[in-house]
């Protein structure tokens, strides 16, 4: 046994002093594209403005991705779950089940259309539901199911559709953070009704700072979701006429996104399959040395169907002699970008109180947050980055450890 090296956090040398790689998901490609929308627009003398040729050419390129099927992009993910939501025409007050672990905005849509949200366990040791914690939340008047793909690892859709088909349960997947991921090879996003997407600065696939992407195979749905996007226009209607509200669906709100972000997309979209492989080369090459290499840290594997948005690294709280968040925090030190805790359990936010069907606590889904903290991962993080979270993750486990930290990675 060596003694360890002085942690970062208590003043030692870190693993890594240089910054992990940007993103940088703004590239050339996403530059051109913006100029061929102002080049477009300058020569047939408009303005830049919503539902033209870079949204049609936009919303095909992603159908074709998903194998074929019907979508229209909308201003957020959010906004793209709100619209999928309405566009299912669920009666007010049905029960929704949710994925335990999300963005907020997956829970907001479910309460502005009116409806009730049940929360759903995650399997244990995991952030996503499976078909038995589905199944565990079936109740009456439960109507429709939001499943999240969180952290980009696919649920597995087969168990969750035979229990919603059985049960005549709607779903809606929120492949939000798992952009490009299949399931048993088939794309996420096409096993439930309807399927909604963010495209936000952040996620694997991007429309520019905000946006979003409502996709189903259903053509009725879809012309549902494109009123429900923008004020109830029945735009696929033969003799529609935009200037003539009198012939409007309903009322809905205006939640459609812009040319030049389309034109982002179709960018972005070109290069997800390079942006997946490149990811997952990250998780694997942590994943395989962790195993090998590290007794306190876990990282549930990804297959090659996955698209990873965050990697959660499990610390075995039996085996270090400091909490979760300590560790986190020393990885960090040690120039590794992370969240100490990922604070996505739907169960802990206050502001949910009076709009959940009951009061479940998903115990699941806390434990696994309780449990680990998340890896950032972009598309530029290569071996150095590899090699760099596992010495960091490795220097911070012997210490808290006493045990000895390398043998080679
Ligand atoms: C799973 C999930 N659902 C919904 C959203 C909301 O998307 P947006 O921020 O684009 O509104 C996000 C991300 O922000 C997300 O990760």
């Amino acid at each position: 046994m060596t003694p360890s090296i002085k942690l970062a956090l208590h003043g030692g040398p870190p693993v890594r002093r240089v910054p992990m790689p940007l993103r940088r998901a703004m590239g050339p490609a996403e530059e051109h594209m913006v100029a061929e929308v102002l080049d477009h627009y300058r020569r047939i003398g408009q303005d830049p403005g919503y539902q033209g040729p870079f949204e049609d050419r936009y919303t095909a390129a992603f159908a074709a991705k998903l194998g074929g099927g019907f979508a229209d992009s909308v201003a957020t993910g959010t906004a793209a779950l709100y619209v999928a939501l309405a566009a299912l025409g669920l009666p007010p007050g049905s029960k929704v089940l949710c994925s335990p672990i999300t963005d907020p905005g997956t829970l907001s849509a479910i309460i502005l259309n009116g409806l009730v949200p049940r929360l759903m366990d995650s399997e244990p040791g995991s952030y996503n539901i499976g078909a038995g914690t589905f199944a565990a939340r079936l109740a009456p008047d439960v109507r429709a199911a939001v499943v999240v793909h969180a952290t980009g690892q696919a649920v597995d859709m087969d168990g969750v559709m035979a229990v919603a088909r059985q049960h005549g349960i709607r779903v809606l997947e929120d492949c939000s953070q798992a952009h490009g991921a299949c399931w048993k090879g088939r794309p996420v996003g096409t096993f439930g009704d309807i399927a909604a997407f963010s495209t936000m600065n952040r996620k694997a696939h991007i429309t520019g700072g905000s946006g979003g992407v409502v996709f189903t195979r259903d053509r009725d749905l879809y012309h549902m979701a494109l009123a429900h996007a923008d004020r109830g226009k029945p735009v696929w209607q033969e003799g529609f006429d935009w200037r003539n509200p009198a012939q409007f669906l309903f009322p809905a709100l205006n939640l459609h996104t812009d040319e030049i972000s389309c034109a982002i997309g179709l960018a972005s979209l070109e290069r997800l399959d390079e942006t997946i492989v490149r990811r997952l080369a990250y998780v694997a090459g942590i994943a395989g040395k962790l195993r090998r290499h590290s007794r306190a840290c876990t990282v549930r594997p990804y297959s090659p169907g996955d698209s990873p948005f965050i990697i959660p690294v499990f610390v075995d709280a039996g085996m270090v002699s400091c909490d979760k968040m300590e560790f986190a925090h020393a990885v960090r030190a040690e120039g590794i970008d992370l969240n100490p805790h990922y604070e996505y359990v739907a169960a802990t936010w206050p502001f949910l109180a009076g709009h959940l069907d009951d009061d479940f606590a998903t115990p699941n889904a806390a434990r696994a947050c309780a449990d680990s903290f998340v890896l950032y991962v972009n598309e530029n993080y290569g071996e150095t980055e590899v090699s760099d979270t596992v010495a960091a993750l490795r220097k911070v486990e012997a210490h808290y450890t006493g045990g000895d930290a390398a043998d080679g990675q």
